[in-house]
């Protein structure tokens, strides 16, 4: 049987990341505004890819080390930007001995079944009102994707389940509230995300974020799923030779209470 850890395990190809995907940290600037970084500030970046959007926030003069469980990823943030510190960390078990001014997560915390744990590290790692910042997938996000490759995979006689963790404003705040983590901004809005690659753009962002998502299909029936998948979206999430990804996002900024 697969564990839920598993299931959300992705092949990251950094490369890939960012070239075809730089919509993840190009989108994520605007996150950046809404954390308000000042100089001298600690910041942590969870989920931090390539490194782009710490090197962003370390541009204010704070002190940012991002993490991210993937060694290929940190070996090209180490390589592209001295002005920060990157270590290879896994978001429900990392820790740091000095506290955090605050943490900041871009498109990564969908990623963890483990929502309590990594709320909780988070909720430790901050010092006393230091504050939270992310934005995640919100419920709902790629919806029309997920119904799609699940509707197909059944039609072949596979199981598929979103294997990502898109919660509600209400569940969400909830949960920070459950680890003394204070909502003091909450958005869900959707974000309709054209993808680079024109006919091809489906495909590649199956192939690049999929894995957990295609993972009960066979590779060998994989192909014929994803065009029977292109088929079914193309009247309403193809136009002019583009792609358009239905993401939700969901935006939150809470401070530390304890
Ligand atoms: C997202 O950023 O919302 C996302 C990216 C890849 C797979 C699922 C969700």
């Amino acid at each position: 049987m697969t564990r839920p850890a598993d299931r959300t395990t992705n092949r990251w190809d950094a490369d890939s990341y960012d070239g075809d995907h730089s919509f993840v940290f190009e989108y994520g600037e605007t996150l950046v505004d809404l954390l308000e970084p000042e100089a001298g500030e600690r910041i942590l970046d969870i989920g931090c890819g390539t490194g782009h959007l710490s090197a962003r926030i370390a541009e204010a003069g704070a002190d940012v080390v991002g993490i991210d469980a993937s060694e290929e990823m940190i070996r090209k943030a180490r390589q592209t930007h001295s002005d920060c510190e990157f270590a290879r960390a896994d978001a429900r078990s990392f820790s740091f001995e000095r506290p955090f001014d605050a943490v900041f997560s871009n498109a990564a915390l969908h990623w963890i079944p483990e929502q309590d744990e990594v709320l909780e590290l988070i909720s430790d790692a901050l010092a006393p009102d230091g504050r939270f910042v992310a934005e995640l997938g919100g419920a709902g996000n790629v919806a029309a994707i997920v119904d799609a490759v699940s509707e197909v995979a059944a039609e072949h006689g596979y199981d598929v389940t979103n294997p990502w963790h898109f919660p509600t404003i209400g569940e969400y705040a909830t949960r920070l509230e459950s680890h003394g983590l204070e909502t003091r901004y909450a958005t869900l809005f959707d974000r309709p995300t054209a993808l680079e690659n024109g006919p091809e753009g489906l495909e590649k962002w199956l192939s690049m974020f999929g894995d957990s998502l295609l993972e009960p299909i066979p590779e060998a029936e994989r192909s014929e799923v994803i065009t029977a998948v292109e088929d079914r979206l193309r009247a309403d999430r193809y136009r002019d030779g583009t792609w358009f990804a239905d993401y939700r996002r969901l935006r939150v900024v809470a401070t530390n209470s304890c």
